[in-house]
């Protein structure tokens, strides 16, 4: 493992693969705490997309940084939205990049195939991070050579929002490659915890139970979808209920994660797939982004 001042430095660059609800986030707080950023998504489409939901963003966090003052609210989303750069070729991007974060869809198989790809290209300093929700991160980084950096960095929804990363070492993680990660997420303002690679590492193997909980209680018909939000808002202090929440994590991303330890763990009961939820994602119902989920958004 080499030890170049490359590597003993701090990472100064990221490219983030994925532009959807976690990669712009990701890729919007990296720039606005001074690195340089590379988002890479499939189309030009899809990258422009993500850019303005980035702008959109940023205008929301300028306003309260700035307030009463558009010109520096203006050229501090110039300035941010300068530090990032888009690539529809992941290849590319993982050329000359200190480290890669990874958030494209919830399916090992796509993420397997993109990591091994990056592998062949990346400098060797480079380090690979997922921000899987549910995977474990030994079998996305046994598809690569470079297991002692591999990771990984799991942000939370809306990241410029969300004070918490999860930081993930598998066995094979370096003492050298988990510091560099801690450092990174507190360079970019978040407070970390240590995690093992244990299905949904802290926060979603709770989180998530809860919400398939909550459908559980609406498909026997104990109580409705709205009532339990409120419930759980007032009752627990919770800023969303579970059915918001489940909505804007995304349903699709919900179902990936459930099908995945449905698979993995059939005798476990909080981890089983629910029906509603299943003719939502089949109907296209994915929840806040695509306007209706469990509720109608405008
Ligand atoms: N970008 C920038 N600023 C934002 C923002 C965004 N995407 N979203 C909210 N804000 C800021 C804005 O300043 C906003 O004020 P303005 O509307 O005046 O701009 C302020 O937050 C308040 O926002 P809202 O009035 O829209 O709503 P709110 O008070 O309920 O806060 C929230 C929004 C922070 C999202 C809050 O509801 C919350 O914390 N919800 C829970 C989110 C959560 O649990 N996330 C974890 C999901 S699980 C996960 O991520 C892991 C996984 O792997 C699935
Ligand atoms: P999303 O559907 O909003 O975005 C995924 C993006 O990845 C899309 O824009 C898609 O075009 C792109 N993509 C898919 N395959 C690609 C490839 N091979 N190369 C480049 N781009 C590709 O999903 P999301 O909610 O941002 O989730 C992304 C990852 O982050 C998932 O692993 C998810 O489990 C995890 N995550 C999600 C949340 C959440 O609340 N939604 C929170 C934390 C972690």
């Amino acid at each position: 493992f080499s030890t170049s001042p490359a590597v003993a430095g701090a990472i100064k660059h990221v490219t983030v693969i994925g532009g959807g609800l976690m990669g712009s986030g990701i890729a919007q707080v990296a720039a606005a705490t001074g690195h340089n950023v590379v988002m890479v998504d499939q189309t030009d489409d899809i990258l422009s997309k993500s850019k303005a939901a980035i702008q959109k963003s940023l205008g929301r966090v300028a306003k309260k940084k700035f307030a009463d003052d558009g010109e520096r609210q203006s050229s501090f989303v110039a300035d941010v939205m300068g530090r990032i750069q888009l690539n529809t070729d992941p290849v590319d991007a993982a050329k000359s990049t200190d480290l890669v974060v990874e958030a494209i869809v919830e399916n090992l198989d796509v993420k397997k195939k993109l990591f091994s790809a990056l592998d062949e290209a990346a400098p060797q300093h480079t380090i690979f991070a997922s921000n899987t929700s549910s995977l474990p991160i030994r079998d996305i980084a046994e598809s690569t050579n470079r297991l002692d950096r591999f990771g990984g960095l799991h942000f939370f929804n809306p990241v410029p929002m969300m004070k918490l990363v999860e930081v993930v070492k598998i066995p094979e993680t370096s003492n050298e490659t988990f510091e560099r990660l801690v450092q990174l997420g507190k360079a970019m303002g978040k407070t970390t915890v240590d995690c093992k690679d244990t299905p949904g590492f802290i926060v979603n193997r709770l989180l998530v139970p809860y919400m398939m909980e909550a459908v559980r209680m609406l498909e026997r018909g104990d109580a409705s979808a709205r009532d339990i939000d409120t419930a759980m808002k007032l009752g627990a202090g919770y800023p969303m209920g579970p059915f918001e929440l489940a909505d804007y994590v995304g349903l699709d991303t919900t179902k990936f994660i459930i099908d995945g330890w449905s698979k993995k763990y059939p005798d476990v009961q909080i981890f089983q797939e629910s029906p509603y939820v299943n003719k939502l994602v089949a109907d296209g119902k994915l929840g806040k982004k695509t306007g209706e989920g469990f509720y109608k958004y405008d």
